[in-house]
């Protein structure tokens, strides 16, 4: 019955995966997002459903008249960090599409329009902004500083939306696209172990941990690696060792996470000393206080203060629909409801006053952001009935 969720996901499999890598990387505004999109619009069009963009470049796919009353909107991401999985993101687009086609198979007829969504750029892995497309949906990032961000090679955002074809004068709060929303919910395969220790297939969302990106500007001096004292050197890299070390151990103190993931190094030569580093600092907590004192540790070891790129707040998802998902989507029983640290558009729109949920799906090894990440085929087939049965129940 239904589209299997594994066929979905084998149609994106080839695109922007590294053939060394076995990764993805499938960045905002290039050809391989654009080759996703199209994918999208394909699978809609398929369905009788045409799809538009809004003015952050979001895609938007309706079931009935998204004018009519105020939607309930299934969807995630197809964009990935460097080298990531098949799983984040895409789960979430296709469980909605093999959840719409439950629905329709049963004869279910949606009592409020049904919306599928995409959003653009949610893991910043280009302009280093996450959730990007939701956060210009909703104005929480400004319109002016997003298209002046820039790529590894300098690309504007603004330049690279132009030459993919959207108008970045477009861009700002979408009041249109956002009226339409009545109700978010994504499905996401989980970025942890909690639901393979509980033994549960899938599980709601309770929250994200508050959580962001600090940039850290390490200054040295270019120097000869073959013929500099080690005592007249003046080296940044070293400097950055000792602010990693600081950052784990100032993350383990205060029961947070910290994660020096992306370095950028100048002349970067084997055989010169660095005249520069950047490196940026992610970090997340239960709580803001223990993130903040995590990147105020790392700014003293660095000796230059971590310049803030991004900064989330804790979300809290709708606590009366959390509950009503996790009484109608488990198979046997009430589903866990568990809190996450990782960022979602969903956590996004309920910061911006929208009523969001998510559903997570088994990750039997908690590896995300990997080759590696991983559900089951029983497992996703599992979301997507439980997509449907929370479509039956808020639709
Ligand atoms: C998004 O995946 C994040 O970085 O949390
Ligand atoms: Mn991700
Ligand atoms: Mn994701």
């Amino acid at each position: 019955m239904g589209t299997p969720v594994g066929d979905l996901l084998d149609a994106l499999a080839p695109v922007g995966r590294d053939s060394g890598t076995g990764g993805y990387r499938r960045f905002a505004w290039t050809g391989a997002d654009a080759e996703l999109g199209e994918w999208f619009a394909g699978e809609c069009a398929a369905r009788g459903l045409d799809v538009v963009g809004d003015r952050a470049g979001n895609l938007w796919a309706w079931w009935g008249d998204p004018d009519s009353a105020p939607g309930l909107v299934l969807g995630s991401h197809l964009d990935s960090v460097p080298d990531g999985g098949a799983y984040d993101g895409p789960l979430g687009v296709v469980s909605a599409i093999a959840a719409l086609d439950l629905l329709r198979e049963k004869g279910f007829a949606p009592r409020r329009p049904l919306g599928v969504a995409v959003f653009r750029d949610e893991e910043g892995a280009r302009f280093g902004v996450a959730c990007a497309g939701s956060r210009l949906l909703t104005g929480t990032l400004a319109a002016g500083t997003a298209l002046g961000l820039r790529d590894a090679d300098g690309v504007t955002m603004g330049e690279a939306m132009r030459s993919s074809g959207h108008d970045p004068g477009l861009v700002g709060r979408d009041e249109e696209a956002l009226r339409r929303v009545g109700t978010y919910l994504e499905l996401h395969v989980e970025q942890g172990r909690g639901l393979a220790d509980l033994g549960a297939a899938v599980g709601v969302g309770s929250g994200i941990w508050p959580h962001g990106r600090w940039r850290l500007d390490l200054r040295g001096r270019a120097d000869h690696a073959g013929t500099t004292r080690l005592s007249d050197r003046d080296d940044p890299m070293l400097v950055l060792a000792e602010a990693i070390q600081v950052a784990r151990g100032a993350a383990a103190a205060h029961g947070a996470l910290a994660t020096i993931g992306k370095v950028r190094v100048l002349p970067g030569a084997v055989n010169a000393i660095p005249s520069s580093v950047t490196a940026w600092l992610d970090a997340r907590g239960a709580e803001p206080g223990a993130v903040r004192a995590v990147v105020a540790a790392v700014s003293g070891a660095a000796g230059c203060a971590a310049v803030e790129e991004s900064w989330t707040p804790p979300v809290a998802f709708d606590a009366d629909l959390a509950a009503r998902l996790a009484g109608v989507v488990g198979p046997g029983g009430p589903a866990p409801v568990l809190a996450t640290g990782a960022g979602h558009d969903a956590g996004v729109l309920a910061a911006a006053g929208v009523p969001a949920g998510m559903l997570f799906v088994r990750n039997p090894t908690g590896v995300s952001h990997s080759p590696a990440e991983h559900a089951e085929p029983a497992d996703c087939e599992a979301g997507a009935v439980a997509l449907a049965r929370a479509v039956e129940e808020l639709a």
